[in-house]
Parts: C-alpha cells; structure tokens; sequence
C-alpha cells in the first residue's frame, strides 16, 4: 500500500484578486523533502487550473521509492544513499531493494538472482524481430520495437491487477533486457547473437553477451563486470524523470507492462535525458582537441546559439550529481585496469570539467558535470559503441521503471493521468465552406 501522505495541520490560502473570493488548500506532508500542496480539488472548487509546463513544480504522485534533494546533491534508493549503495551492493541487490523496499538476506538475494536468472532467454521467435531491422539501425530504435514485441509473448502473465502475475512479467522484463541490448548490439556489427550463460552474474552475463563470439571465448574482467554493475546501480532509478514518468503515464490506463516499458525507452532516448551520454562522446570528438574548449564553452555560454556542453547541468541537481562522483571514481578504475594512460578523449574531458567548473556562468547556472558526463567515457574505454551508450542506460533504468510501475498499479489513489491545459488557439468560429475560403 503506498498512502503515507499525512495531512499537515495547516492549510494555504489561495486569493482570487478579481472576486476577493479565498480558498484552502491542505498541505501535505512527506517523510523528507518538500510539502505539496494539494490541488486536487481545485478544479472542482474554484474552475481553475495549475499551469506548469514542464512540471517543475509539480508532484505527478506519492512514491517511497527515490528521494532526491538536489540542492544538498543527495540520492536515495529506499532511504540508502547511493554512494553505499555502489560501493557495497551488486545490482541485483539493488533491485531486490527497488522493487520490495527492504535489502535482502543472503536468502531471499540467492532465490532473486536464481529467480531472475531464468527468464534470461528471450522467446526464439522475439530473435527473429531482429531482421526486420536495418542493419544500421540506431539500437534504441531496435530497443523500442523488440521491448514492445515482448507484450505480444507471455500471455500467462497479462493481469496486472494480479500480483503474481506482475511479478512474472517484472522479473522477465528484468532478466531478458540485457539479452535485448546485447541482441541489438550483435545485429547491429553482423555477429551472431550469443545467448545468456546462467553460470554468470547479471553484468557478467551482460559483458558475455556483449563481447564473446561463437568462435572465441570472452573471459569476463572482474573489474570491468564491477564497473557495469556501478554504472547499472548508478542508474537504476531516479524519481519522476521524464522517462518514469512515461512508464507511469502509458501504465495509469492499465496497458501492457511491456509496452509501458517501450514508451519509457523512447522517452529516455532524447539528448536531454538518457541520450545526453552518448552526446557527450560526440561534443567531444566535435571539440577534438583542448586548444579549442575555450571557443565551445563560449559557444555554450552564448543564448542565441543552440549548443550546450553535454554532460552539465541537472534540471534536479543544482549541486555536485553524487552519482558523478562515484562514476568519477569508476572510470579512473577502469581506464587503470586497462592500461589506459593516455586517452585524448579523457584528457580533453577532465580539462573540460576544470574549465567549466571555475567559469561564472556555470557557477552562477549551478551547472555541475552529471552522471553521463562520465558514463560516456567509461564506456568507450570499455569498447562499447557511442550508439550503445543509451541502450545501457535503459537496461540500468528498466528496474527503476519496474518498481515504478508496480508502485503506480498497486497505489489506491492511482487515477488515469490525464493533464489538462491552458488553451490559446482559436475560440469556436463558424465553419466555412470549401468555396467560400479565400
Ligand atoms: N550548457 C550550457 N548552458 C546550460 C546547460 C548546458 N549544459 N544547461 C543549462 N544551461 C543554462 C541554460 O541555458 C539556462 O541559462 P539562462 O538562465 O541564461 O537561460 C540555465 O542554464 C538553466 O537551464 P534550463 O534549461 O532552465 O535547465 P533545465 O533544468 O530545464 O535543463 C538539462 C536541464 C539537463 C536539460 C540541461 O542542463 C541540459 O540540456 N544539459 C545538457 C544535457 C545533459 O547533460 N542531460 C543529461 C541530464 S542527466 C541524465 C538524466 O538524468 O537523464
């Protein structure tokens, strides 16, 4: 049950300047974080309307999940700060915690990963989705298309008022998207898909999946697998983003979890959001070397132009991104174990953070290096393709959306979403005849 909400004792008052007329409206409370005040009977009460585009200021529902303050910089997965959660958690105990609250014992985290394991293999009709694809297709676009093809399988779990069968279709959607990408992946460079390996964990699998041939066998680094798992921690969920918020909006009127999580991939897929690590990779190449930093942060600076430094700025975070700092950390793991010392990408990155980090108009903006301005760069020393970097994201976020879902149809109060608008288009006008237009 997700009703935690607690009345506040105290109210705010609205005034209507142009009758004089006031109204109250009760105040909530969450255990941390901002009061919201309800307005849900505003439109009934008074015949107005909110108006936030964007919803900066709006809370879409109640949620035990995530908690962000981004002023302070702080992450929360279910009250444990991410920082921990990286540092000492796998990321199937990670999403033990996401989608049931608690962590789990030695037990219950042993049947989940045997749980999750065997729902690894995608049904062999779902591999035949692939060929309908070009061939360079963007894998995201690939992502969408074969995540969506799952609703039209498993049809022993399509109740989601039955939570059994939610469950099913939770830890299949858990187990297969890594498959998925690496799918994606493989079709993408004309090799031939390589199915999960059950002895392996789940970011070894992954790498496995990703990297081994039928003709040559891929020894999984420990390092490397760790640094998945960081980076699938790191990303796993985080409150209402505009890619949850999809999951939640396509899910409130009761369609297929699999394809609520395809609405999701698509959302997530835009440069401002899950594609922004990706962009990084390409605003770097574009810079192409550190003599020229200077010109693109004043590029970045300028309103009329469009460019932006990929990788900065937060619309949550107005302060140092904790994930930043624990991916900082991971991709200098990760470049040493490679033998990386000298990667020009890198160099020009970490110049690229000192400049804009002293520079006033991202000091002033609060504008700090986010998850993705790392990621990127961990990636690519991984040998992952710039056009993979997305797909990754989306396999890390998909937990994050599950437990969303599952919070959202199990929520009492969860109504159809259904936001209204201020509307300025034309008022009702007589209709003209063909002949008649001039
Ligand atoms: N480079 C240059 N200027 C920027 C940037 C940037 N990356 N980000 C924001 N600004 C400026 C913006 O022009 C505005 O300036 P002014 O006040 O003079 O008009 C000010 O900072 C506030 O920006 P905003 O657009 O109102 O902020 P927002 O909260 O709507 O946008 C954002 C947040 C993430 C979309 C934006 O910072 C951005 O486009 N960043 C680059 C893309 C990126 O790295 N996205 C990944 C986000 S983290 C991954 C995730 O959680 O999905």
């Amino acid at each position: 049950m997700n009703d935690h909400n607690t009345t506040t004792n105290h109210t705010m008052t609205l005034t209507n300047n142009e009758t004089g007329e006031a109204f109250e409206l009760p105040v909530l409370g969450g255990s941390v974080g901002p009061k919201v005040i309800d307005v849900r009977r505003l439109y009934g009460d008074t015949g107005y309307f909110t108006y936030d585009p964007g919803f900066t200021s709006t809370a879409s529902c109640e949620s035990t999940i995530t908690y962000i303050d981004g002023d302070e910089g702080i992450l929360l997965y279910r009250g444990y700060p991410i920082e921990d959660l990286a540092v000492h958690c796998d990321h199937m105990e990670v999403s033990y915690l996401l989608l049931f609250g608690e962590l789990p014992n030695a037990e219950q985290k042993a049947k989940f990963e045997h749980d999750i394991t065997y729902h690894t293999m995608l049904h062999e009709q779902v591999n035949q989705f692939y060929r309908g694809f070009r061939r360079d297709s963007h894998p995201m676009a690939i992502m969408c298309g074969v995540v969506g093809a799952l609703s039209a399988f498993y049809h022993d779990s399509l109740d989601i008022n039955d939570p059994w069968h939610r469950t099913v279709a939770s830890y299949r959607m858990i187990a297969k998207i890594p498959t998925i990408a690496a799918h994606a992946y493989k079709y993408a460079i004309g090799q031939p898909f390589i199915y999960p390996d059950n002895g392996l964990k789940y970011s070894e699998n992954f790498l496995h999946m990703l990297f081994a041939t039928p003709a040559e066998d891929y020894e999984v680094s420990p390092t490397l697998a760790r640094a998945m798992d960081r980076i699938l921690i790191l990303h796993a969920d985080h409150e209402q983003n505009a890619s949850t918020s999809t999951v939640r909006l396509a899910g409130s009127s009761g369609a297929n979890p699999f394809a609520c999580i395809a609405a999701g991939i698509a959302s997530l897929w835009g440069p401002a959001h899950g594609g922004a690590n990706e962009a990084v990779l390409n605003m770097l190449h574009e810079i192409g070397d550190k003599s020229n930093i200077t010109e693109y942060v004043k590029k970045a600076k300028d309103p009329d132009d469009p460019f932006r430094l990929m990788g900065f700025g937060h619309r949550v975070y107005k302060n140092f991104d904790p994930r930043a700092r624990v991916m900082q950390q991971t991709c200098h793991e990760v470049l040493e174990e490679l033998g990386i010392t000298d990667e020009p990408l890198l160099e020009l990155a970490m110049e690229l953070e000192k400049i804009a980090v002293e520079d006033d108009y991202f000091v002033e903006r609060k504008l700090y290096p986010n998850v993705d301005f790392y990621s990127g760069i961990i990636f690519k020393a991984i040998g992952i393709p710039t056009t993979m970097f997305t797909v990754l994201f989306a396999v890390a976020r998909t937990v994050g959306w599950i437990a969303q879902w599952n919070e959202m149809v199990e929520d009492p109060s969860q109504k159809i979403g259904r936001p209204r608008q201020l509307f300025t288009g034309p008022p009702r006008r007589d209709f003209v005849t063909l002949d008649k237009r001039g």
